[in-house]
């Protein structure tokens, strides 16, 4: 079996790619920092392809897909990881820094899977995952464009499901809340401490959703939500848009 990763050098992605070598699959690592992912290929057994690629570009999106294949054979499993986060007052982002956000997290995987599941379909085979957020159901204030790249993240990779499956391509939506990585170590420093946080939002671990990840694209399991009491959010949206619009912690230097 052959598994893409995006993001692979850090956190989730990291994570992702640690399950797959325990479960003997062939590893495509894709991210920019070539050290780290060059030093976690090692655990991969020999069985990995490194890719140096800015997911920001356009040009760099897909042009690698070729050697990767040539490497490791067909793409059976694309993990759509890679993924940016601005946590910071909407009024004082500046737009480019937020449409840069929406290339990364919500154009680039959605051109990759474009490009890639025409291939799997040809084949009558392949898994797309779609690694959003719980920004996505309950889209979090302080977080305007990641909340929108998630969300447009989210609904592509739910609709396709369906449309996929008569081409034997099955698609798997992934919600995590927090989850203990570099990227979520930022957004708490980003936010003020509160209660509220550390209740209704606990920090789930990265090697726990990587075999969750796994588990769901080998059962054909339409959707990951972690940590788990995040399934309440999707099942009582209104009352998780209350709990949110009342106790999410300021960003701080707000005022
Ligand atoms: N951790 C959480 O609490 C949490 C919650 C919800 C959703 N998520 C989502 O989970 C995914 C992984 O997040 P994480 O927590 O593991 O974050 P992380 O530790 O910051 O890792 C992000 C990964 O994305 C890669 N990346 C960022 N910009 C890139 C670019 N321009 N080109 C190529 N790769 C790029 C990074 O690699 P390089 O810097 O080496 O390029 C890194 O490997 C993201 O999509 C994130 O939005 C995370």
């Amino acid at each position: 079996m052959h598994v893409v990763v995006t993001g692979a050098s850090s956190g989730i992605g990291e994570a992702i790619c640690r399950e797959y070598f325990s479960r003997n699959a062939r590893v495509t690592l894709v991210a920019r920092r070539r050290e780290l992912m060059e030093a976690l290929a090692k655990e991969g057994g020999g069985r990995t392809h490194v890719v140096t690629a800015d997911l920001s570009d356009p040009a760099q999106v897909t042009s690698w897909v070729d050697g990767a294949e040539a490497a490791n054979g067909p793409i059976d499993v694309l993990v759509n990881n890679a993924g940016v986060q601005i946590i910071r007052r909407y009024l004082e982002t500046p737009f480019e820094d937020g449409a840069r956000l929406l290339q990364v997290d919500l154009l680039s995987p959605l051109r990759l899977s474009h490009f890639v599941a025409q291939r799997m379909a040809s084949r009558g085979s392949g898994t797309l995952v779609d690694v959003t957020s719980m920004a996505a159901i309950a889209p979090t204030p302080g977080m305007s464009f990641y909340n929108a790249a998630k969300g447009g993240l989210a609904a592509i990779s739910e609709g396709l499901r369906a449309e996929l499956k008569a081409h034997g391509v099955h698609v798997v939506t992934v919600y995590p809340g927090p989850v203990r990585s570099p990227m979520e170590a930022a957004g708490r420093a980003a936010i003020e401490d509160s209660w509220a946080s550390r209740v209704f939002a606990p920090t789930g671990e990265a090697s726990v959703l990587a075999r969750l990840v796994a588990d769901a694209v080998e059962a054909k399991d339409a959707r990951v939500i972690y940590p788990f009491l995040n399934v309440f959010g999707r099942h009582f949206p209104a009352l998780t848009r209350v709990l949110l619009d009342t106790f999410t912690p300021k960003v701080r230097g707000s005022s």
